[in-house]
């Protein structure tokens, strides 16, 4: 079975974007399960009840997240409630949602997992410690994990930690596609970052003059999503018998330009 996964979508360009974009990769890979990392989906930072909407209208089946989660406060209900969101795990006990969930594709139990990486970013628990105590007691077919990280090494090192014991470990948060993209020996999926969704002529999502701006006045400065050339980002992996994988490709397509 093949699994889908979206990087970043960011603001309502992203989300337009993948909206836009996902008949042709429906048509083209017919992925059995899309994961959509929506943790920027709403206006650039955040996710909300109707922007998860959205990007499930859109064919996610399962939303992932990171540091920005909580951003919107009326949304913490929503992701209480949501059995197809899961924010990170190793985030305290107790906090609005589920760090892993498990659902059903192509007939078998697909647990994502979420977490965020610790260096850089303010966790409870090691990510490392969470992902094999929740690995350990998991009751599914097999596992992909959304690891929403800083730092390259701590993703890397993710990646090896991991191998041969899930499907897939796609790296998300820094918004930048990398090269590093394979099955690794013991037959994990892995990908230091997948990318984002949004518009490329951009920083990270943000109007290059305002970033620019910050940059080089280091003056406070209001930053707005940027909606030129938008591109859709992510990966491929193909899943065998043995929850591993097969075959990695990366994606990255351009959105049809915006009327
Ligand atoms: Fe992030």
């Amino acid at each position: 079975m093949r699994v889908l996964f979206i990087g970043d979508v960011v603001g309502s360009p992203g989300r337009r974007g993948l909206r836009e974009t996902m008949p042709a990769l429906r048509e083209r890979h017919a992925p059995d399960l899309v994961v959509v990392n929506g943790e920027n989906s709403a206006g650039g930072m955040g996710i909300t009840e109707r922007t998860a909407n959205d990007l499930f209208a859109s064919g996610a089946d399962v939303i992932t997240s990171g540091n920005h989660v909580y951003r919107h406060r009326e949304a913490y209900e929503f992701i209480d409630r949501c059995e197809c969101l899961v924010r990170p795990a190793n985030y305290p006990s107790g906090n609005p949602g589920r760090g892993h969930t498990v659902v059903e594709a192509a007939g078998r139990r697909v647990a994502v997992v979420n977490l965020s990486g610790g260096i850089g970013l303010t966790v409870a628990r090691s990510p490392f410690d969470t992902v094999d105590a929740i690995l350990a007691q998991l009751d599914a077919d097999f596992a992909i994990v959304d690891f929403h990280a800083e730092v390259s090494s701590e993703k890397v090192a993710m990646g090896w930690h991991l191998d041969g014991r899930v499907a897939a470990v796609f790296g998300t948060h820094t918004h930048v596609p990398t090269a590093d993209g394979r099955v690794l020996p013991g037959g994990t999926g892995f990908i230091s970052d997948v990318g984002m969704t949004g518009s490329r002529t951009s920083v990270l999502g943000v109007k290059p003059e305002q970033v620019l701006r910050q940059m080089i006045k280091q003056m406070p400065t209001r930053f707005e999503t940027a909606t030129d050339d938008v591109w859709v980002m992510g990966a491929l992996v193909d899943v065998n018998e043995r929850g591993l994988a097969d075959r990695f490709e990366q994606v990255m397509v351009p959105a049809p330009p915006q009327d």
